[in-house]
């Protein structure tokens, strides 16, 4: 029955480098009015805040100009609230009825799915030709990277090859040198597939010539190493071109490996190995595991202490004084991407108020960063955003969640880095949700010691305390949502909301509807999209859709 729901499909999109990492604003919260967001603001935000009085405190002229001209180029003078019709009417709403619908927090229906893989696997066991070793170069943020192993494990399997452990290049973008031993667990993940591929640290002494400093900016004059994969390349392109050169070689090299390998056309065991490998091999270290076990502990914690404290309206002075009262608590939080971040924006081509400065900005931050042509730029804003392309602004985040009926006493942990526009745009959103609370705000300075500066680790961490978020609501098609949401609807499924942008794009556009209209029509748009299993349309990403590949169904499974 699940095969028949309509329910909107997303292309899986891959801007550049859009992936995700480090850290979040960490504000705390405060609120003022929102009155300020006249449209002439909104459109000439930076003249007008420019005239404003900025720095008229008897500073030479020259540098009044100066600063003046700074103001007036400057992108970080985001525009006021939007949405205020919603806005106003939530408040209004707020003081009359404040109880959640019944059911918010249940988990989607699973209409039958059920992983099938036991870990063991029911693959057949490798066939390994002795010296034949494959040897790849991940690139790109930790999901790319971890989409690179998986599909290198399945290539290794299908060439009969051993696998050196990947390795994993610094990129311009994310910057984090990690090896894969500093994010994955390599025991783990060497004997997770010991039954399908050989897996080696390192090459036999024959081989030892064949390391990442002999392909750098080389790769295309060494015969053995492939550069420009075609993307989800098929198996044949596998057989034609990697197998001649393993057998004559006896290694050969994929270099900027990541999403290379087709979702169609693979032997049954192939995919079996590469939803094994994604879902059972790849475990992080322990200090990421643990560290995140705690802060979901603590999120938990608060939930329940501000459920409590509404119940009861009890004050009770500190998290200290709350740990040691509320044992086991088991409150839910929401884990939110909000990816609201100048790459993804400058990448998504929108316009989001902040006048000529912001698109002067994004503009020069696409030459940049991109090097080659945005597609995207060539439609209008206006058109993108009533298509569907524009991730939510913090304070849309907010009236979807708001919505969708969660309540302002919910903690949602914000994964990802400083949002575009810093805190003065995050500000209707916590204006909503007070209890905002990321990595920086959770854990201590010692705690993340280890982590920093490393976007690889430290986007580990937010995955994982994404994971176990008992509701998730993705802002963006990155690898990193696209993953986390295949792992939750594997897992549980676990809610996962995805906003269906287009809709709630006509829904804000109307000023004419109460907040009771927009909250019924927010809930009866995402019904079908909270993260239950559906089978996976043709050509779209095993790593987002897991099943039928890596699920079966009762009593028709086909495993
Ligand atoms: C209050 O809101 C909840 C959830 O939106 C709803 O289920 C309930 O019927 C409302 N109660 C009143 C008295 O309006
Ligand atoms: C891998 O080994 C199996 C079993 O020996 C064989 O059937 C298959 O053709 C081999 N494939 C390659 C690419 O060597
Ligand atoms: C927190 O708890 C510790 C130990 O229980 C206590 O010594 C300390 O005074 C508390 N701090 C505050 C701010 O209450
Ligand atoms: C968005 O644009 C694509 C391509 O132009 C089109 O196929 C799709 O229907 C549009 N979606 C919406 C909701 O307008
Ligand atoms: C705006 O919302 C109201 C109330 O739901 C609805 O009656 C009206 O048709 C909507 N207008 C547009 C242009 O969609």
């Amino acid at each position: 029955m699940g095969r028949s729901r309509s329910f909107k499909l997303h292309k899986e999109l891959n801007p550049a480098p859009a992936e995700d990492v480090a850290v979040s604003p960490s504000a705390n919260s405060s609120s003022s009015s929102r009155s300020f967001a006249l449209p002439l603001f909104w459109l000439f935000g930076l003249a007008i805040a420019g005239l404003s009085g900025y720095g008229l405190s008897g500073a030479p002229l020259s540098s009044v100009r100066s600063m003046w001209i700074d103001q007036l180029f400057s992108e970080y003078i985001p525009p006021g609230p939007v949405h205020l019709h919603l806005l106003n009417e939530r408040d209004r709403i707020l003081g009359e009825n404040n109880s959640e619908p019944p059911g918010l927090w249940d988990p989607p229906k699973s209409y039958g799915w059920k992983p099938c893989l036991d870990g063991n696997g029911n693959i057949p066991v490798k066939h390994r030709v002795q010296n034949r070793y494959l040897q790849v170069f991940c690139t790109g943020g930790l999901f790319q990277l971890h989409i690179c192993v998986c599909n290198a494990v399945t290539v290794a399997w299908l060439l009969n090859a051993s696998l050196v452990v990947p390795y994993f290049e610094e990129s311009a973008v994310w910057k984090d040198p990690s090896a894969f031993g500093d994010i994955y667990d390599v025991e783990h993940f060497q004997s997770s597939l010991k039954n399908e591929v050989h897996i080696v640290h390192q090459l036999p002494p024959e081989f030892e010539w064949s390391t990442p400093q002999y392909y750098e900016s080389k790769c295309l004059e060494r015969p053995n190493c492939f550069l420009y994969i075609p993307k989800h390349s098929k198996k044949e392109w596998y057989f034609e071109n990697v197998l001649p050169a393993l057998e004559s070689y006896g290694i050969v090299v994929l270099d900027r490996y990541h999403h290379r390998l087709s979702f169609e056309g693979l032997p049954y065991e192939a995919t079996q190995l590469r939803c094994k490998t994604n879902f059972h091999s790849l475990k992080f270290v322990k200090p990421i595991l643990d560290l995140a076990r705690k802060l979901v502990k603590r999120l938990k914690i608060k939930a329940k202490v501000l459920q409590k404290r509404a119940q009861t309206k009890l004050i009770l002075t500190s998290m200290n004084d709350t740990e040691t009262r509320i044992k086991n608590a088991n409150g839910h939080f929401l884990g939110l991407h909000l990816r609201f971040e100048k790459d993804m924006i400058a990448h998504s081509a929108c316009y989001y108020g902040g006048g000529l400065a912001e698109k002067n900005a994004l503009a020069s931050y696409r030459r940049k960063t991109f090097k080659t042509f945005v597609p995207k730029t060539q439609f209008s804003a206006e058109y993108l955003r009533r298509n569907g392309s524009c991730p939510l602004t913090p304070e849309e985040v907010g009236l979807l969640l708001a919505g969708l009926g969660f309540q302002s006493i919910t903690p949602i942990y914000v994964a990802g880095k400083k949002s575009y526009g810093g805190e003065a745009r995050v500000k209707p959103l916590r204006d909503m949700f007070p209890h905002l609370e990321t990595k920086l705000t959770l854990a201590s300075e010692t705690e993340l010691e280890w982590f920093l500066p490393f976007s690889h680790k430290l986007a580990a961490l937010d995955f994982m305390v994404l994971l176990e978020s008992d509701t998730f609501l993705s802002n963006s098609a990155g690898n990193f949502p696209n993953v986390l949401t295949g792992q939750r609807t594997f897992l549980g499924p676990r809610k996962s909301i995805h906003p269906d942008k287009a809709a709630l794009f006509a829904l804000f556009s109307n000023t004419s509807q109460s907040w009771i209209e927009f909250s019924e029509a927010v809930n009866a748009i995402h019904k079908d999209r909270q993260g239950s299993p559906y089978p996976r349309p043709e050509r779209y990403s095993i790593y987002r859709y897991p099943a039928p590949d890596c699920m079966c169904r009762e009593p028709m499974g086909h495993l």
